[in-house]
């Protein structure tokens, strides 16, 4: 499949899927077709398309159309290969993914693989360039924690779904002088919930970066209902937990947690909270709506911009890094700097004390 005189490359999206994923694929795409004459390999569901020997040739009509398309059109696995590897092919029970997907790029004569996805994905990609591979990195995830760059496509289009969705909350909250719980995801970075929070003007945020006291809770809520606020909405991102939990050691942790957080954090906030306070108080779980359809103006503009410079980077044959925003400008950064980490919400952040500065109860 490989030409002689320009490039060959294959292209995934692994991972949860979310708004802008398209947009990046026709901006690596078109960049690398138009400008630089190269030829793109689709790899179906992510890194499993590799190893399933599923993909295809990449016409320019495949990536005419998409970037306004939610999802991805080159589908996404959760597939880890290099788990697979240490738990399956160590124990001789398993075939080596990781040997079978440096076999089937080297077949397909690719001269770079282009990885679309969070923290798993471009530690993938890392660890794959470690192997001899020829990767790329785009960052992309609606959690915004990737370590390397000041933003992730996907977050934006999150974002306003989340806020629309706490503004909605407020006339429920409102007409039944309720408490109202929005969870929405994140479960080691409280990114989304933090910003949504701020965005949809929540009393409460709770994220797992910043352990909540139930007690400082119910005093905030009490203190409300006292100054005559008949409602209150409380934005709590799934990984949030208590100071007690966060105290635990972490197999008690998962244990404790398995016990109480049933169906999720937002149910047991609930029961907590109307324990505490005897408020009613009810829970909405955003869920998947907020991974899916258009993605926003802004995802759009930073899925299309790291797209075309992973092109220019393919082109330039500047291997082993990730495509990041960096302040005003598209840079990149070597793929070691995102993998095996997560960029979590340092305590003093300035959203923290915005969310503050505005009456807003951290939890703490
Ligand atoms: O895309 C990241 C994320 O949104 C996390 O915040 C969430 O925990 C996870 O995806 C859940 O996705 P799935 O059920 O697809 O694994």
């Amino acid at each position: 499949m490989g030409q002689s005189a320009t490039k060959t490359f294959g292209i995934l999206t692994a991972g949860g899927d979310c708004p802008g994923l398209n947009a990046a694929i026709r901006g690596v795409c078109r960049a690398a077709h138009d400008r630089y004459n190269m030829t793109a390999v689709g790899i179906a569901n992510g890194f499993r398309g590799l190893i399933d020997e599923d993909w295809r040739i990449l016409r320019p009509v495949d990536f005419m159309g998409i970037l306004t398309r939610g999802g991805t059109i080159l589908g996404t696995s959760r597939e880890k290969p290099f788990k697979a590897r240490s738990r399956e092919y160590n124990n001789d029970i398993g075939e080596d993914k990781v040997a079978t997907i440096k076999e089937n790029y080297r077949s397909l004569k690719l001269d770079c693989l282009v990885v679309l996805g969070g923290n798993g994905t471009n530690t993938t990609g890392y660890l794959l360039a470690r192997e001899g591979l020829n990767v790329l990195g785009l960052p992309k995830t609606i959690d915004n924690d990737i370590i390397g760059t000041d933003r992730t496509f996907g977050f934006h289009s999150a974002l306003s779904i989340a806020t629309e969705a706490i503004d909605r909350l407020h006339s429920t909250a409102q007409s039944h002088s309720r408490v109202m719980i929005i969870e929405l995801m994140g479960h080691k970075a409280g990114w989304l919930s933090l910003y949504a929070g701020v965005a949809g003007g929540g009393d409460i945020i709770l994220i797992p970066e910043i352990p909540y006291d139930i007690k400082v809770i119910a005093r905030h809520l009490e203190k409300r209902t006292a100054s005559g606020r008949s409602f209150s909405i409380v934005v709590v991102a799934e990984g949030a937990l208590s100071v007690e939990e966060a105290r635990m050691e972490k197999k008690e942790r998962k244990k404790y947690r398995e016990q109480t957080v049933s169906p999720s954090i937002a149910y047991r906030l609930a029961r907590e909270i109307e324990a505490e306070t005897g408020l009613e108080t009810r829970a909405t779980v955003l869920g998947y709506t907020q991974r899916g359809g258009i993605p926003s103006a802004s995802d759009r503009v930073l899925a299309t911009s790291l797209g075309t410079e992973a092109a220019n980077l393919l082109a330039r044959g500047e291997y082993g890094k990730m495509v990041a925003l960096q302040g005003d400008a598209i840079g990149a950064v070597d793929l070691s700097i995102p993998a095996g980490k997560v960029k979590t919400v340092p305590a003093d952040h300035y959203m923290v004390d915005t969310a503050m500065a505005v009456g807003t109860c951290m939890g703490v």
